[in-house]
């Protein structure tokens, strides 16, 4: 086929739904889904308030108070793109948490809440939206996954292992998401400035800073720009993948 003329709104009549999208990532995945003619469902959890309302007002689109470790988590999604939209183009599983600690330190709380939402979560989303069928033919599941699901990082067992977690979960959904026309992929961020990596103590902040490919600390619309592209027609044919943003080069 002759490719496309030229991507203005390419995701026009797509229904996306973004995870974590009150502030940080999420929220500029939101306008940038936006941007190119999603309908974004913005989610987030409860708590988040009235920042997710921004983001979905901020977008023209719909505020969904969720949090993704509910057990009904699937089954509401799936209500409410089947009631209001006849089902979901895109899913990108952006909510993250970190509960830092040295490993011998690493108490089972620390390390249960996050293997649930960075790892559990996305997990139990996809195979719900796909029991219900609300996924449509077409789509496309983007994980947030990060670098240090690939280099690991400090004081960061159980994330690291949560978001390797992640690329075995892109790994395996594959050729299964695939036989419904379905892409899933996975962008693995380094060092962004968000309210997580502000978090950080100072010193281990520069470290990040240093380590990215960049030389400093990236940009949220750097990794939404590349989920952009995952969620897009312009990415039919590319499954299975991991893309760094702002990965560190240097280790
Ligand atoms: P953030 O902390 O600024 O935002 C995360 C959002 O997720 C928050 O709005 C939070 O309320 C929401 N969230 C947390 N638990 C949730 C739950 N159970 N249900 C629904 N929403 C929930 O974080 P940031 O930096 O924007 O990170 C976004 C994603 O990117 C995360 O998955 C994070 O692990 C990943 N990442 C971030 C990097 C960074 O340098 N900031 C680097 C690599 C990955």
């Amino acid at each position: 086929a002759a490719p496309v003329e030229s991507w203005d709104k390419p995701l026009a009549g797509k229904v996306a739904l973004v995870t974590g999208a009150a502030r940080g990532i999420g929220a500029t995945i939101a306008e940038v889904l936006a941007r190119d003619g999603a309908h974004v469902i913005a989610a987030d959890i409860p708590a988040a308030g009235e920042a997710l309302s921004e983001t979905a007002n901020k977008v023209g689109g719909t505020a969904l108070p969720l949090d993704v470790t509910a057990d009904d988590a699937g089954a509401k999604v799936a209500e409410h793109v089947l009631e209001r939209h006849g089902g979901l183009d895109i899913i990108v599983n952006n909510a993250g948490i970190t509960r830092d600690k040295l490993l011998a330190n690493m108490d089972a709380g620390r390390w249960n809440s996050v293997i649930s939402v960075n790892l559990i979560a996305p997990q139990t989303l996809v195979n719900e939206l796909i029991e219900r069928k609300a996924l449509r033919k077409g789509g496309a599941v983007v994980d947030v996954s990060s670098i240090a699901g690939i280099a690991g990082n400090r004081g960061q067992t159980n994330y690291g292992a949560s978001k390797a977690g992640v690329i075995g979960l892109v790994d395996t959904y594959a050729p299964i998401l695939a036989k419904s026309g379905i892409t899933i992929n996975a962008v693995a961020p380094g060092f962004i400035e968000t309210a997580m990596t502000a978090a950080i103590p100072l010193a281990t902040r520069e470290v990040g800073r240093r380590m990215n490919s960049l030389q400093q600390g990236g940009q949220t619309v750097d990794v939404a720009e590349t989920v952009a592209y995952f969620a897009s027609p312009a990415s039919n044919a590319v499954t299975g993948n991991v893309v760094r943003v702002c990965g560190q080069s240097l280790l």
